[in-house]
């Protein structure tokens, strides 16, 4: 069997999907890897280090699979050879046109993000691995941007306090971005919508904000946040307004799954915080947690620096992509038997990944958005 790795087209893409650590270990059962000269460039990896790992530099689309990071470009479907094999992050739930391409292409397409969230595929699980990068990301945006010091200081000087930073939804990202936000020394606190999360939040040195919004628990069996009602998010809205009001910086990483960010931060609450303070929205790939986000631009407003970053994991794409080429890795191990593809359908995993096959849109969700009024 035989995996190729194309260089990323999508504008912003620095990361690769296989780097060679990977390619060692998928030569271990029987997978020869193709590069394409210079995929691995931003990463830190260049050719000779792939040939070294014993994966020849050729055809980035010429495989069984082609293993990707971002969805495919116009420039990179036409690529694509009927009957193969595509591994990456395809957006199925938000990208209905790309999803359409690849079935009329013929192309048999495995979406990282459609991976079932189950014990068994937890190595495989790249929205965490690509959350993790992007939450330690915020953290360090909070920080720079923010004309104040994050821990607490004596000097000679006097003292200075540490910075207040409350983190919106504490899921991956959130997490990561608590723990980011802590070693840099801020007293920092946390609010989900998901009871669960109180113990991680505290075990990480947070305080868990308690809001009076009547809400027992909105996990849902999948482990993610249910969309609130319109009463209950007017109610978390007023709620946050005065909580954030006291906060230096405030980053937000509420998302449900499917749709659109949930609204957090209102210009009301944004006015409530000092000059200076700075929002830091990573929800803004979804349209973002605050009012006033404009995705992909970092603007003041009322005073406030308000960053909405696009692609953060992007921007660590040495670690980013030895952490994706792991998952995919592990993924591809699942499709192979004694050195050739074998798709076993049968397989929870493989079946809840795939989104395209012959020439159809197989995956739920995404045959709903496909289907949906533009
Ligand atoms: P996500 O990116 O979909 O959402 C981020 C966070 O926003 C979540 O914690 C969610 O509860 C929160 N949120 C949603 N609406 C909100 C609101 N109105 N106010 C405040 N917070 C709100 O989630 P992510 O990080 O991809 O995963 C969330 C959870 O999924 C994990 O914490 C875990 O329970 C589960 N999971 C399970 C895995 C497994 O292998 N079993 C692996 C990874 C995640």
């Amino acid at each position: 069997m035989k995996v190729s790795v194309p260089k990323e087209q999508a504008q912003g893409e620095r990361r690769v999907a296989l780097v060679p650590e990977a390619v060692q270990r998928l030569a271990k059962g029987g997978i020869d890897v193709v590069v394409e000269s210079g995929a691995g460039l931003e990463a830190g990896q260049d050719d000779a280090a792939y040939e070294e790992a014993g994966a020849a530099v050729g055809d980035g689309f010429g495989g069984d699979v082609v293993a990707k990071v971002a969805p495919p470009t116009a420039s990179e479907l036409v690529k694509l050879e009927r009957g193969s094999v595509l591994i990456g992050f395809l957006n199925p739930l938000g990208d209905p046109e790309t999803v359409r391409a690849l079935a009329n292409a013929g192309v048999t397409s495995f979406a990282m993000e459609a991976i079932p969230r189950i014990t068994r595929a937890q190595s495989m699980d790249a929205l965490s691995s690509q959350a993790t990068v992007a939450g330690y990301r915020a953290g360090l945006i909070a920080a720079q941007e923010l004309p104040r010091f994050f821990p607490m200081l004596t000097t000679a000087a006097g003292t200075v306090r540490p910075a207040k930073v409350l983190v919106l939804g504490a899921g991956v990202a959130g997490l990561q971005a608590i723990a980011t936000a802590r070693r840099l020394g801020a007293v920092v606190s946390a609010f989900d919508v998901r009871a669960a999360v109180k113990e991680q939040i505290e075990s990480l040195g947070a305080r868990f904000v308690e809001l009076d919004m009547g809400l027992e628990d909105a996990e849902t069996a999948g482990g993610y946040a249910r969309a609130l009602t319109e009463e209950e998010q007017q109610r978390q809205r007023e709620l946050l307004a005065e909580v954030i009001g006291q906060m230096d910086a405030v980053i937000s990483t509420a998302a449900v799954p499917g749709r659109r960010a949930p609204l957090l931060v209102t210009e009301q609450a944004v006015k409530n915080m000092k000059a200076g303070s700075v929002v830091v929205d990573l929800a803004a790939e979804t349209g973002g947690n605050c009012e006033l986000t404009e995705p992909g631009q970092t603007v003041v407003r009322h005073g406030v620096k308000i960053a909405a970053p696009l692609g953060l994991a992007s921007t660590m794409p040495d670690h980013a992509s030895s952490l994706y080429a792991r998952n995919v890795t592990s993924l591809l191990e699942l499709m192979v038997k004694e050195g050739a593809l074998n798709l076993d359908f049968e397989d929870e995993v493989i079946a809840g990944a795939c989104i395209t096959r012959d020439g159809e849109i197989v995956h739920e969700g995404a045959k709903k958005a496909a289907e949906a009024p533009a």
